[in-house]
């Protein structure tokens, strides 16, 4: 029997993940099944427990369940850590061990699919809830010359940015309409664009050729990308963070990271 693989979340029908695995497994001649798990919202941990006695190898985690997957998990990388949550999880020698990579998904889709360096770069982050906080990390270890963080709750980002006090110097926390000059990459992680609204940034952030990115995905552009576009921004929605998280997750089950090209372009089609 081929070794078995999932996602689980609540909902989890809308999920792109089966078809994107079974994509790279193709794509690597690797035998696997991966499949969509709905767990119910106060059984998550019962989920798990199940998934790992039928013998699964490992699991993605999605919507609400990434910081209960932290709790659970016996071991955590660094990066999961870093970000207080969980994407994947290895069940193997008795252990749940928990990664998070979203946030090498969005580095990679940044450098390599939107050719990006971010080394010295400025970086500007809407958001302070999860999504933001997953990406912090990798973010930072690409070096850039600052990340402003700006979110509609101070309070939330300046808790966050504490978090990450080793790289103070480099982070700056402000409120939408207080975010000053232009940036190199402007990353929406806020959840505004599932209401249709967009975080009231000043316009100047934007530049021509400024990259504007939205975790958020759809069969349209969001409202953050329109307007990012119509301030003279590149804009990129959140379906390449998406791919080459997966391809990061793979990587770790599998030991080999897919090629992630064809995938986009046939899952943007
Ligand atoms: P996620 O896991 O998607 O990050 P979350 O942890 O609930 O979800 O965080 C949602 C983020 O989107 C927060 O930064 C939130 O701002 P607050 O901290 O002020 O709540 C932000 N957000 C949600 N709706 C928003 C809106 N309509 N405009 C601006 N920011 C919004």
């Amino acid at each position: 029997m081929s070794d078995r693989y999932c996602v689980i979340g609540n909902p989890i029908a809308h999920s792109k993940s089966p078809q994107i695995h079974a994509a790279f497994a193709a794509r690597t001649g690797q035998e696997l099944d991966y499949e969509r798990c709905l767990a119910p919202l106060d059984g998550f941990e019962a989920t798990v427990r199940r998934l790992v006695d039928e013998g699964y190898r490992g699991a993605n985690v999605t919507v609400p369940f990434k910081l209960e997957a932290a709790k659970l998990a016996t071991r955590l990388s660094e990066r999961a850590r870093a970000a207080g949550a969980v994407n994947t999880l290895v069940f193997a020698d008795g252990e749940i061990a928990g990664d998070n990579t979203d946030g090498p998904g969005l580095v990679a889709d940044i450098v390599r699919n939107a050719g990006v360096a971010l080394g010295g770069k400025r970086i500007l982050l809407l958001g302070a809830g999860g999504a933001a906080r997953g990406v912090m990390l990798p973010l930072l270890l690409e070096d850039p010359r600052e990340i402003v963080v700006a979110n509609r709750t101070l309070a939330t980002a300046e808790a966050m940015a504490r978090d990450f006090a080793a790289y103070a110097e480099r982070i700056a926390v402000r409120g939408f309409a207080d975010v000053e000059g232009g940036f190199d990459v402007v990353i929406n992680a806020t959840s505004a664009s599932l209401a249709a609204d967009v975080p009231p940034v000043p316009d100047s952030v934007f530049c021509q050729g400024t990259l504007a990115l939205d975790m958020m995905y759809g069969n349209k552009p969001t409202v953050y990308m329109d307007f990012a576009a119509a301030r003279g921004a590149v804009v990129r929605d959140g379906l390449g963070m998406l791919v080459e998280q997966a391809a990061e997750a793979f990587a770790l089950w599998r030991g080999v990271r897919p090629d992630t090209a064809d995938v986009l372009n046939s899952m943007r089609q």
